[in-house]
């Protein structure tokens, strides 16, 4: 479904046009003190406030949940709060964590009942941009609002907080009083296809905020990709911007993007460093024709200095290719795909069983958690993973607990370079290699975070002893 800003409105609505200037997310740490975070039901004008308001399941009343702020090294403690009637867990996108405390129900804790809690304690050992996000049937707990930014500062951070905006991006299915749309969650269309695309893009939980900046400051936009499935399309160089950092990894020095348009997947973020001259606006391109989404002005003139910022890099453990256990990742199924068998809970799939049991892609020819895992390495063991793409669609694969380099593509056209990452882009009828030390002991999940293909099978694991 492609984006299209009119598609299911009355025509008698029109969206944002009187809204004020937006402040900053209100940050809140959770180092030294007990964070809590209590996921509950919440209603939210996710068009404009003449239409009808969505039912969302939020964080502490609002989509996206609060900005959790700490400092890099330290501790992290927050207690989830289940007031939801379904079981759900927290999962730390991107941060290289305790196994105990990934989050991922089913596999590293049981999913927090209804009306219980659980308390997570953490080390965040990387600084970044990271993001927190509900890991039980995520494609219906994320799908409907619940996550928040999780922001990793460093030691000494390169931005103030007036010149530090955070970005949360959403993609949203709006029926036609402008309310998400409930009765298509859960599609098998959605699943065996691209995933749940929307018709509505809102920035921290609102439409076409407006942000007033000033001339020639140094700045740095957050992005976070908070959608089930929609790969956002990004052309920073529009209005000048560079690149500082890719999943919270900072490159070396801030550059302009050598292609257009950049290609942000599900749970990707990207920082960029913006030095606005004039006023502009932050477009999406994947749609038939371009939207604009957030909306900035521009005023005043600059008081700092036009010095480079860069930001400081994370220490993380170089693979050595040569001594690395090699992994092969066939994914299959889905729309258009070959037909390959697929095997579900030790049994081939056959006919009507696809439509029952919703699961209709493969990682090695096993959809959902096989018994094995994926692999088994010792930890310090480096493994490269060759992931190949044998299906009609683009995926935007995550492995959780660890950071990887990607160190080759071929046969399609996503290529962004050898960059640390948490989760990476694979296209279709595409090969990547990806590379990292298995450093973190534990049960780790490595799967499609495109959620409906995750549901519906792109899930396998991998443990390091
Ligand atoms: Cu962002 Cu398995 O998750
Ligand atoms: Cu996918």
């Amino acid at each position: 479904m492609p984006i299209h800003r009119r598609v299911f409105i009355a025509s008698s609505l029109t969206a944002g046009a009187s809204a004020a200037f937006l402040p900053l997310i209100q940050a809140s740490r959770a180092e030294d003190d007990l964070f809590e975070l209590t996921a509950a039901n919440n209603r939210q004008y996710l068009f404009d406030e003449n239409a009808a308001a969505s039912d969302l399941w939020s964080y502490n009343a609002e989509t996206p949940g609060p900005e959790i702020r700490v400092r890099r090294g330290h501790k992290v403690r927050v207690r989830l709060i289940n007031q939801l009637e379904e079981p759900t867990s927290v999962h730390w996108h991107g941060i290289r964590i305790a196994n105990a405390m990934d989050g991922v129900a089913g596999l590293t804790q049981e999913a927090v009942k209804p009306g219980e809690s659980f308390e997570y304690d953490f080390i965040a050992p990387d600084a970044g941009t990271y993001w927190y996000h509900a890991h039980n049937r995520s494609w219906n707990q994320v799908g409907r609002g619940l996550y928040g930014p999780l922001i990793v500062e460093e030691e000494v951070e390169a931005f103030d907080r007036e010149h530090d905006l955070t970005l949360v991006l959403d993609d949203w299915r709006l029926d036609q009083t402008g309310a998400l749309h409930l009765a298509s969650f859960g599609s098998l269309t959605d699943w065996s296809h691209g995933g749940r695309l929307g018709n509505w893009l809102t920035v921290n939980g609102k439409s076409n905020p407006k942000f007033q900046l000033t001339a020639g400051e140094a700045y740095r936009f957050r992005l976070i990709n908070a959608a089930n499935s929609r790969v956002l399309e990004i052309d920073p160089s529009r209005f000048g911007a560079k690149i500082l950092a890719f999943d919270g990894h900072a490159l070396p020095e801030p550059v302009f993007l050598p292609y257009a348009p950049l290609l942000l997947g599900p749970a990707q973020r990207v920082d960029l460093l913006v030095r606005p001259e004039n006023d502009f606006e932050l477009e999406e391109l994947s749609g038939d024709q371009s939207f604009a989404f957030a909306n900035f002005t521009v005023s005043g003139s600059a008081r700092a200095s036009q010095n480079e910022v860069a930001l400081a890099p994370n220490q993380l453990p170089e693979p050595d290719l040569h001594a690395a256990l090699n992994v092969k990742l066939d994914m299959t199924g889905g729309a258009m795909g070959g037909g390959q068998p697929i095997t579900y809970q030790g049994k081939v799939l056959t006919g009507e069983e696809f439509r029952t049991t919703g699961q209709v892609w493969a990682f090695n020819g096993t959809a959902n958690l096989a018994t094995e895992p994926l692999f088994s390495a010792k930890a310090g063991q480096s493994v490269v993973v060759e992931t190949i793409n044998n299906t009609a669609w683009v995926h935007a694969m995550h492995v959780h607990g660890h950071h990887f380099q990607i160190v080759e593509r071929s046969g399609s056209t996503i290529d962004e370079g050898t960059l640390w990452r948490d989760t990476f882009l694979v296209g279709p009828q595409q090969t990547t290699k990806i590379a990292f030390v298995a450093d973190n002991p534990g049960k780790w999940l490595l799967h499609c975070h495109m959620l409906e293909h995750a549901a519906a099978g792109m899930n396998t694991w991998f443990e390091v002893r």
